[in-house]
């Protein structure tokens, strides 16, 4: 039988350590998102430098024996773990004779390949086009041309570059005119929700940790015709570009709205942040965060570290957090565990599920008081409110009225005061 899987392309991996204490994890990352774009690590170099070569974002000895390793390890593409300039990879590519792709493009082109709907189509194209943009260069010689995964139509002359930039600019601003429709759409249902005063959570956290599989798990726990409901989940990284709303039913009424959303990754493109931020705003408007972390990662605090630093780009800060330690049964930990704000579990695990969405509920109800209220017989209507917007727990038609138990939240103690007993 005829394997039509194509080889993986072979690369190389090297990036300038500025004496930094995450320089180790950050190539680590380096490498898995290498993995994550097809392409096989054969090797990997650093330098220990106090700044970067301006022209050649390494020296020029450092370089030449990169060249010779890469070549003698049949790697086709060499890739640096900072963004560069478009001169420095410009000149990287003269001096190595390698297809050079620096972080950020590396992360473009993942985005792009896992974008599904639309809207998230349209925001990768509109952060590569942004990428590109600057690196539109007059010469383009034969290197450029044979580089292929270009997202601009690379041509020579200053007048081709022109044309190119000119095209560029109006596809941008094409892009952004869409956008702006289909973030308005978005806009409207968000307001919708808003309106039915559910309260929102909303899972985020690095890519990969389990976030859709713990939506999936809440869906299977509490919502009805949970199977036509599940999320995307695969052992990937971003599976999900996507931003998904589900509601969840827990028992007496309390009921939530969940959101999952892009995962996050070190030193994210700042471009790519900014036209997902429509995407994002679920996260923005939730009134908590589940922070879900892979617990079975030894570079788990980098990656809580930087998920902090993703939510403080994207102007998220004080929105309460539970920080949710996932893949317990992997970190060969005992679980469920429930430590203060924090829960240590298996997003596969029933139990750990329960406790999660017990931990959820106190905290989005922890104003809400369990209180005794009678209502006349006469005030069905009002019975019916307290049934749509409170938890009911018992109700008990007496001859001076019906005797509700039930939990209040701040707002509703005012609304019903008159009938609290
Ligand atoms: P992105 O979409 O990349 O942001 O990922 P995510 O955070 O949504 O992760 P996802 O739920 O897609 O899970 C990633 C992988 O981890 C999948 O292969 C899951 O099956 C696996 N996984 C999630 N939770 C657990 C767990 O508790 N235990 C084990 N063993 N695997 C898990």
């Amino acid at each position: 039988m005829i394997n039509n899987t194509p080889q993986p392309v072979n690369a190389y991996l090297a990036g300038v350590n500025l004496n930094d204490p995450n320089f180790d994890y950050y190539m680590s990352e380096l490498a898995n998102l290498t993995e994550a774009d097809n392409m096989e690590v054969v090797g990997q170099s650093q330098q220990n430098a106090q700044q970067v070569v301006s022209s050649t974002y390494l020296g020029l000895g450092k370089i030449n024996e990169i060249k010779n390793l890469a070549h003698g390890l049949k790697a086709k593409v060499l890739i640096l773990n900072d963004e560069l300039s478009p001169v420095q990879i410009r000149n990287l590519e003269n001096l190595t004779k390698l297809r050079v792709i620096d972080r950020t493009e590396l992360i473009l082109e993942i985005f792009a390949s896992r974008a599904r709907s639309k809207q998230a189509k349209l925001q990768v194209q509109l952060a590569q086009l942004q990428y590109e943009l600057p690196r539109l260069h007059p010469s383009e010689n034969q290197l450029d041309q044979q580089r292929g995964g270009g997202f601009a139509n690379r041509g020579a002359g200053e007048s081709k570059l022109e044309l190119n930039r000119r095209t560029i600019g109006k596809q941008i601003a094409a892009i952004k005119k869409e956008l702006k429709a289909i973030n308005g759409q978005e806009a409207i249902k968000a307001k919708r929700r808003n309106q039915k005063q559910i309260p929102k959570v909303a899972l985020v956290g690095y890519t990969n940790a389990g976030k859709s599989t713990t939506m999936n798990g809440l869906l299977t726990e509490f919502a009805e015709d949970s199977r036509d409901k599940q999320v995307f989940v695969k052992n990937m990284l971003f599976a999900t570009l996507d931003t998904s709303v589900r509601r969840i039913d827990l028992a007496h009424n309390f009921s939530f709205i969940l959101s999952d959303t892009v995962g996050f990754i070190s030193k994210l493109p700042h471009n790519l942040v900014e036209s997902f931020k429509a995407t994002l705003q679920e996260a923005k408007d939730a009134d908590l965060l589940i922070n879900v972390v892979d617990a079975s990662d030894p570079n788990m605090m980098q990656m809580i570290r930087t998920t902090q630093s993703v939510l403080t780009e994207i102007g998220i800060k004080d929105i309460p957090m539970i920080t949710a330690y996932n893949k317990a049964d992997l970190a060969k930990r005992n679980y469920p565990q429930i430590e203060g704000n924090d829960i240590l579990y298996s997003a596969t695990d029933q139990a750990s599920i329960k406790s999660l969405a017990n931990l959820i509920t106190n905290r989005i109800f922890a104003n809400n008081k369990k209180l005794e209220l009678c209502l006349p017989l006469s005030a069905g209507k009002v019975l019916a409110r307290l049934h749509e917007e409170a938890q009911v727990l018992d109700e008990d038609f007496q001859a001076d009225g019906v005797h509700v138990q039930a939990y209040l939240s701040p707002k509703n103690q005012q609304k019903f005061h008159q009938y609290i007993i």
